[in-house]
């Protein structure tokens, strides 16, 4: 290749932020030098490089230097970023297969990171996860850091985000400063509060200037850490901000196979037993996440411990109550769970008291779970 072009390939790795392309062109150029006998040009371009080399024996995924300093908001002295302990695995988060898969292979890559490193290529290293709330992001970020045997912190928006001109900028530096220099996962948790489309009427600068900042932090993050961010709101982020991650994976709401799964896993975990099935129990969820399942089961657990209950009253009502608080209830849900609380207990479940739980009129109750039973004759 003619040097121009070399220089075009370099110019365009570095505006992209692509850091493996960067490294793969200045590694061909060094070669092609060496290949026309600059061996002492190719030399300067190798120290001038060193920041970055490339060796198979690890050496870029042993850190320069560490940093035990927390790097604070000078404004206010809070950290900027916390620690997360997790026992959890990736196992342990229950995704769609096709997830699971996707961040199987992220693991392997870093895993077998050496073998990608003599290839001149570095494991996936910008992740962004994007769905809705209580789905497990947080969760399968500090699991992916957990299984991956590194540090898992996380940015504290409280702190990082000053009321002077100019300090969220310096914070944001800072705490990719120190992610740099200390191997770690680092967890940029509701990125949508600081990566906000820059076309906001209200902004006056600062946010543009933010989102500038952040995006340049992510495009000089190196690779021997982790970076993932999160957000509920994709639609809120700058288009420029999506580029910058090597995968951006969605994590949705649970599927009704999925929701199977979660009740097995909280009613052992809480030890509840129920006659109720796991199916059953996944068709009148639809629409619920993970944390709501895991909270139906730890209030149903309270609530039979202390009333004797059986399982199954808790379980149900605390599935209504969470349901109702839903945007968009599915009201045939609402009606299969009265009809299987009124088959527990007829004389407390009357049609009023199903009224009020449900919010369905006691008539429409009468006609449909009337028409249930008519149904099965
Ligand atoms: N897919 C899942 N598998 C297992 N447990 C889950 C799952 N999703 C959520 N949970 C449970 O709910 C808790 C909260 O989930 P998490 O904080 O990871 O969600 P999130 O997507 O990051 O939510 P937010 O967008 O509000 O930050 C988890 O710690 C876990 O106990
Ligand atoms: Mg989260």
């Amino acid at each position: 290749m003619a040097k121009g072009s070399y220089l075009v390939s370099l110019f365009k790795a570095f505006s992209k932020g692509d850091f493996e392309a960067f490294v793969r062109v200045a590694n061909e150029l060094i070669a092609d030098e060496d290949k026309k006998g600059n061996h002492s040009l190719a030399q300067r371009l190798r120290n001038a490089i060193s920041p970055f080399k490339i060796k198979s024996d690890n050496e870029y995924f042993t850190p320069a230097s560490s940093s035990t300093y927390v790097p604070q908001d000078k404004d206010s002295n809070l950290a900027l970023l916390g620690t997360l302990e997790t026992q959890h695995l990736l196992n342990d988060v229950i995704l769609n297969k096709s997830i699971k898969k996707t961040l199987e292979n992220i693991k392997q890559e870093w895993l077998q990171k050496d073998k990608l490193i003599s290839m001149n290529l570095f494991p996936t290293n910008k992740i962004l996860l994007f769905g809705p709330p209580g789905c497990g992001k947080t969760m399968t970020a500090a699991a992916l850091g957990n299984e991956l045997g590194l540090k898992v912190l996380y940015v504290r928006f409280d702190s990082l985000i000053s009321s002077y001109l100019g300090q969220t900028g310096q914070n944001i530096y800072s705490v990719f400063e120190f992610a740099s220099k200390n191997r770690c996962l680092l967890i940029l948790d509701e990125v949508d509060a600081i990566g906000k489309l820059r076309d906001d009427p209200a902004d006056l600068g600062e946010l543009k200037r933010t989102v500038i900042a952040l995006m340049q932090n992510i495009d000089s993050f190196p690779p021997n850490s982790l970076l993932v961010a999160a957000t509920n709101h994709p639609h809120l982020l700058d288009k420029a901000l999506w580029r910058r991650f090597n995968i951006c994976i969605e994590i949705p709401l649970p599927s009704l196979e999925n929701r199977k799964l979660l009740f097995k896993k909280y009613l052992s975990k809480y030890k509840l037993v129920t006659n109720i099935s796991f199916t059953t129990l996944a068709e009148i969820t639809k629409g619920l996440s993970g944390a709501d399942i895991e909270t139906v089961c730890v209030r149903a657990a309270k609530r039979s411990i202390i009333t004797s209950e059986p399982a199954e009253t808790p379980l149900l009502e605390e599935i209504i109550f969470t349901l109702q608080n839903q945007p968009s209830t599915d009201t045939e849900s609402l009606i299969k769970i009265a009809s299987a609380l009124r088959k527990s207990n007829t004389r407390k479940y009357t049609y009023q008291y199903l009224e009020a739980l449900t919010g369905i009129p006691s008539s429409t109750l009468h006609y449909r779970l009337s028409k249930k039973r008519g149904d099965r004759n």
